[in-house]
């Protein structure tokens, strides 16, 4: 059955208001009257238009991507689910070289600001004014994420869970929600000798910490400093827990976008450390063209464009400062229009890669840890 359409009137609209029993002087009135009306009503529905478009204009040539900010304001993620169920919170602050007397502070000034969760390792040695300033925050234990990390002189099996308690206790916490292999390094007890047995194969070391997440003392596991050669090795044994992150160096110097890449294929999340370039590096990365031109177009600073686009990119990002105005800044992230984050993608892919972070040399290892330069 074809649909029932309405039948369309014949009548010219005109016509319609005319009274047919009115004198013709009084109709060519009425007529003319109509006629202004409809005019003066066309008239109006164009000026309206026109100073509808003109003003739209004026307001993209002030600011042409505010509009695209607020619009995409909500859409970066701020947690990650780890493959345990845990939602981890996509900023973090990092407490690597904020020295004692002055990390408290920072850790105070970011959860203030909304930061729950914190990247400390053993290793920064402030873990007890981290500990400090979580407890008098007054925020909960349950809105917190604290992740910390086993210093490579305690990759011997029987070292791990001690290390973890002095963490624990330094921390003032009864579990941590991340613990990491700080690198894919083992020293032998109370040197800076590598082991090299244990660095070859972190499996021993791994399965201690697969313990710890069955006794509760730690909610997840992962690695940090691992290439994809190295999280192979490890995960080519029967793990019971699979590593949640890879915590590596990420900025727009060292972006990485083949590990990147094969992490998202792998469903395994990354984390960015050194986001910013770390204290070497963030003036370059803060004053780079491409990070300049997006700021200046979207009107917010360009540490907010590195660590947006962090996480923009799928990865956690750890931007460390000891500066109350920085710590705020660095917590309000905003998804960049597509086109600006594709222009940030392509001119931090477009030079030579530049670590920051790199201790093979100082540690004497004869190799390269990341194995970019083989030698
Ligand atoms: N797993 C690992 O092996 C490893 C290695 C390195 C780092 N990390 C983690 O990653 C975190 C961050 O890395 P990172 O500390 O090397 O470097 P980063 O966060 O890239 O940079 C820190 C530097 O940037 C400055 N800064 C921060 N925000 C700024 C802003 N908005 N404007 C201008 N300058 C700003 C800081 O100065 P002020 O502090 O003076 O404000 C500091 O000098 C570490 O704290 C640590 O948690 C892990």
């Amino acid at each position: 059955m074809p649909p029932a359409y309405k039948q369309l009137s014949t009548h010219d609209p005109e016509e319609v208001s005319v009274d047919p029993t009115s004198s013709p002087t009084s109709r060519l009135t009425s007529r003319l009257s109509f006629t202004a009306v409809a005019r003066l009503i066309a008239v109006m529905v164009l000026a309206y238009a026109g100073v509808r478009f003109l003003t739209r204009a004026a307001l993209k040539l002030r600011a042409p991507c505010h509009s695209g900010l607020q619009r995409n304001l909500s859409s970066l993620p701020t947690h990650y689910t780890l493959p345990s169920g845990d939602k981890i919170p996509s900023v973090a602050l990092g407490v690597w070289q904020a020295s004692r007397g002055e990390v408290g502070a920072a850790v105070t000034t970011a959860l203030q600001a909304g930061y729950r969760h914190i990247d400390g390792a053993w290793i920064y040695r402030n873990e007890e004014e981290v500990g400090q300033a979580i407890r008098e925050s007054g925020v909960s234990r349950e809105e917190l994420w604290i992740t910390s990390k086993l210093w490579n002189t305690f990759h011997a099996p029987e070292d791990v869970e001690s290390a973890l308690d002095d963490s624990l206790k330094k921390l003032d916490t009864q579990y941590l929600d991340l613990y990491l292999m700080h690198w894919p390094v083992a020293f032998k007890k109370d040197t800076t000798e590598v082991d090299k047995e244990l660095t070859a194969n972190p499996y021993p070391t791994w399965q201690k910490l697969e313990e710890l997440v069955e006794k509760g003392k730690v909610r997840n596991i992962g690695v940090s400093n691992f290439n994809i050669a190295r999280i192979q090795n490890l995960t080519a044994n029967p793990l019971k827990v699979q590593p949640a992150v890879n915590q590596v160096e990420l900025s727009y110097w060292n972006p990485q976008p083949e590990l990147l890449a094969w992490a998202k294929e792998n469903g395994l999340l990354l984390e960015a450390y050194s986001p910013l370039g770390s204290n070497k590096q963030v003036k370059e990365s803060l004053e780079a063209p491409a990070v300049q031109t997006i700021a200046k177009q979207l009107g917010i600073t360009p540490a907010q464009v590195i660590i947006s686009w962090h996480v923009q990119r799928g990865t956690i990002v750890l931007p460390k400062s000891v500066t109350p105005s920085r710590v705020e800044e660095n917590y309000h992230i905003f998804a960049l229009p597509e086109d600006l984050f594709e222009q940030l993608e392509t001119a931090a892919t477009s030079h030579p890669p530049l670590r920051v972070v790199n201790p093979s040399k100082s540690w004497g290892l004869g190799y390269d840890v990341f194995d970019d330069y083989p030698q």
